[in-house]
């Protein structure tokens, strides 16, 4: 008789987004006269830049002709990929990582979910709070978070790193010390990220203690402040301690194309065992390769147009956060984020918990946001929203806000 993975049966299931699109469905049916505003879900919504569909239309005629077309990718990624990636993401920022450091992927969901397997069962993870919720499941999944409990919404063996307003929404070093520490800067859900400086003190630290940094740099793309740093390798001493997760999902609108990129340099190690070479190990067991077509749209997005395109597109999203920010300012509400991120992180007015104010600003604005709470204990009393609508949606979303 078989036997399943029990870790799964304690995943406390994912109410949020279906919790929230249930409630969305039962107001409009009760209410179908009311034009309802998303600005919940964080997916983008402008089309593809012209350079990448440009590249994508190439490489689809490139597949057409025997002489051109390509069968499975190199293990890795394209070389046109990855140098590109190196020279863009990193040499023209005096970062030090070489292309085959670079390992091509079809997102960084998967690849923030899948790189726990190569650290040991009993490793400690610490997370901030509120949190990107894969990087929590998926340890549940391999079994390494403990037990859950209902009542405080956590997990026995996780630990927890509180980002609120009181420390500015920057992490402390945790008490107990961590194996694996999750980074998520600029910060999904908070919008929030932390300095140069301070990054580099998390670097210190993690080189101290010997535990290793996952960094998500999905947010990259956002970054407006000269003194945040676009990737982790900008801080002396990452190469030994952290491996960084890109996407181009937000950056150039990928969410429905995928693709992403994991960086593990080759000094990164355990005792003698390379961590570069484990995930080289696993990618070539477990993954076949992003989709040539998609690489190329990848490559497209460091050319000169490709480059200007995105920075129009994400400058549009911007154009969003800070209206939202300030309209929200102007209305009376406390406001983080928006700043180096297309997320808003706004604290509930009049002590109401992030749900109630869901179903206030869903009933009295027809406006769908996200409630902290269901990022983590501490989003509760906060609530997220995006700046990836259209600027007309937005604008009318806020006037209604305003008007509350
Ligand atoms: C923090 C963070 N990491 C990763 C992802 C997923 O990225 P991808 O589309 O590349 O899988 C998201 C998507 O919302 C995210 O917010």
């Amino acid at each position: 008789m078989f036997k399943i993975n029990e870790n799964y049966q304690k995943l406390p299931g994912s109410y949020l987004f279906s919790t929230i699109a249930k409630k969305v469905a039962a107001y409009t049916q009760a209410n179908p006269d009311k034009d309802m505003i998303r600005l919940g879900i964080g997916d983008v919504t402008q089309p593809l830049a012209p350079a990448v569909i440009a590249a994508m239309h190439k490489a689809v005629d490139e597949m057409a002709d025997a002489a051109t077309f390509r069968g499975y990718a190199p293990d890795l990624g394209y070389e046109f990929l990855r140098s590109a990636i190196a020279e863009n993401d990193y040499k023209s920022r005096g970062c030090e990582i070489a292309p085959d450091e670079i390992f091509v992927s079809d997102g960084a969901k998967s690849d923030s979910a899948n790189i726990q397997e190569i650290f040991a069962q009993d490793s400690r993870i610490a997370v901030c709070d509120p949190v990107y919720p894969v990087y929590v499941d998926s340890n549940v999944m391999s079994g390494r978070t403990g037990s859950y409990d209902a009542n405080t919404e956590t997990w026995s063996d996780v630990i927890y790193m509180p980002c609120t307003m009181e420390n500015g929404f920057v992490p402390e070093f945790p008490k107990e010390t961590p194996d694996i520490i999750y980074l998520c800067l600029p910060n999904n859900p908070t919008g929030t990220t932390v300095t140069k400086a301070q990054l580099q003190d998390w670097v210190d630290y993690a080189n101290r203690v010997g535990a290793v940094i996952i960094y998500d740099g999905a947010y990259e793309a956002y970054i407006s402040e000269a003194d945040v740093a676009h990737s982790i390798y900008e801080c002396e001493g990452a190469r030994t301690c952290a491996i960084e997760l890109k996407s181009f999902s937000k950056n150039a609108g990928f969410t429905g194309v995928r693709l992403g990129y994991a960086v593990v340099p080759k000094d990164l190690k355990c005792g003698d065992v390379s961590l570069h070479g484990m995930w080289a190990r696993r990618h070539g067991t477990k993954f076949n390769g992003a989709p040539y077509i998609v690489q190329r749209a990848g490559e497209a997005t460091y050319s000169p147009e490709g480059k200007a395109q995105l920075k129009a597109q994400v400058a549009y999203y911007m154009k969003n956060a800070s209206a939202i920010k300030s309209g929200l300012q102007a209305a009376g509400y406390t406001v983080f984020g928006g700043v180096n991120a297309p997320y808003i992180w706004l604290k509930t007015p009049d002590k109401m918990t992030s749900w109630e104010f869901f179903d206030y600003l869903l009933e009295q604005a027809n406006v769908v946001g996200t409630p902290g709470s269901g990022f983590g204990p501490s989003g509760e009393g906060y609530f997220r929203l995006t700046a990836f609508g259209s600027y007309e949606n937005t604008q009318k979303a806020l006037e209604r806000i305003q008007k509350l």
